[in-house]
């Protein structure tokens, strides 16, 4: 897919709205970023990860170890994710230098026959913090990251069952594409629910994560009456947005079943996005469920896997193309928009990293 930047037509009679971090390609807020499933990174391996703007070579050391750096090498600029993993350390192709987990050069081969010589101060490299959850890896764009990847808070500390989509390449950016789990007007119009839905906001302490939670009243319409009998009046769905480049999104939300007091299981998905160049970016989704034992267990997980995946699909094909050329606009956002200018306003606080291709680094 082409890349797609829309911000530079129609100037002169629909300026662009910009705004400091929501839909600004360049910026890249600080926070986890999807490299690729854990299992294709075996020890010994590596793997390019690459975000506009930025190029990394990830890889597994022997012990097991995930590390990740900058991936040009510091003395000639050669392309470390053709070199060769040794220990928990990397080898460059081109002069054999050697860095170790943090990016210091460890090893110059040339300098064992000329004693006078040590490895230079400058010899090294960029090293980033890596985390192993959902059956990937993820990384952040500093040496040490304040939290690690975010997870849904009734799955913490359980083990769970993961289904990994293939990638996707989306042309706007991930801010407008998250926008839509929010969009309440679009909910009727696309998807032909008819809620009323109200607005539930909390944003962590730290400003990093914002819960939406949407809940609205059934209406009494014939296919209303049948969703009042499985799941009460009430109706809710929530979202957990971290760094605006993670959507942790559950539905069937503490829903009970048939009126009963047992609940519906939740269905939990992930979108995790990185932006590949200005007008392109790239989506991972990621399906998940708690562990459960024995064969009917395992059936019973996959079961709600496959419900999740086939809900998205469909959601996703009513929204139809709205998003491959959206020249997203700000300008007028009524009061239903609520949820949607608050993640526009909680975007645009979040902090740039060091990852940001162009002039918004932070200093
Ligand atoms: S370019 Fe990497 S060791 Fe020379
Ligand atoms: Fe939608």
């Amino acid at each position: 897919m082409q890349p797609k930047v829309t911000h530079d037509e129609n100037q002169t009679t629909q300026p662009h709205v910009s705004h400091p971090v929501f839909n600004n390609w360049d910026v890249i807020a600080q926070g986890w970023f999807f490299v690729g499933k854990s299992r294709n990174l075996k020890p010994g391996k590596i793997m390019p990860f690459v975000i506009h703007g930025h190029r990394l070579a990830v890889f597994r050391g022997t012990s097991g170890q995930v590390i990740a750096l900058d991936a040009y090498c510091p003395h000639m600029g050669t392309d470390l994710t053709i070199g060769k993993v040794k220990g928990d350390s990397i080898e460059c192709y081109f002069h054999h230098w050697r860095f170790d987990a943090d990016g210091a050069c460890v090893d110059i081969p040339c300098l064992k026959e000329r004693e006078s010589e040590s490895i230079p101060p400058m010899a090294k490299t960029s090293s980033y913090a890596v985390c192993e959850r959902y059956g990937s890896i993820w990384v952040y764009p500093a040496k040490k990251a304040p939290n690690p990847v975010a997870e849904f808070p009734d799955y913490a500390g359980l083990e769970l069952d993961v289904w990994l989509a293939s990638k996707e390449t989306v042309t706007c950016h991930q801010h407008v594409a998250m926008i839509n789990g929010l969009d309440a007007q679009h909910l009727k119009t696309v998807h032909k629910l008819d809620l009323d839905m109200s607005l539930t906001e909390n944003e962590s302490s730290d400003g990093r994560t914002i819960e939406l939670i949407l809940e609205g009243d059934i209406p009494d319409s014939l296919p209303g009456k049948l969703g009042q009998l499985m799941m009460g009046r009430r109706y809710r769905y929530g979202m957990i947005y971290t760094d605006a480049n993670i959507g942790l999104l559950t539905i069937l939300q503490k829903l009970p079943f048939f009126g009963t007091r047992a609940l519906w299981p939740q269905l939990h998905m992930i979108y995790a996005y990185k932006p590949l160049a200005a007008g392109l970016m790239e989506l991972q989704s990621i399906y998940v469920t708690k562990k459960r034992r024995g064969p009917l267990g395992w059936l019973y997980s996959r079961l709600l896997l496959t419900i999740t995946v086939a809900l998205f699909h469909v959601l996703k094909a009513e929204d139809g193309k709205v998003y491959d050329n959206m020249r997203f606009s700000t300008r007028i956002l009524l009061p239903i928009d609520q949820p949607i200018a608050r993640f526009i306003a909680h975007t645009n606080r979040l902090k740039a990293s060091i990852w940001s291709p162009k002039n918004s680094r932070p200093s």
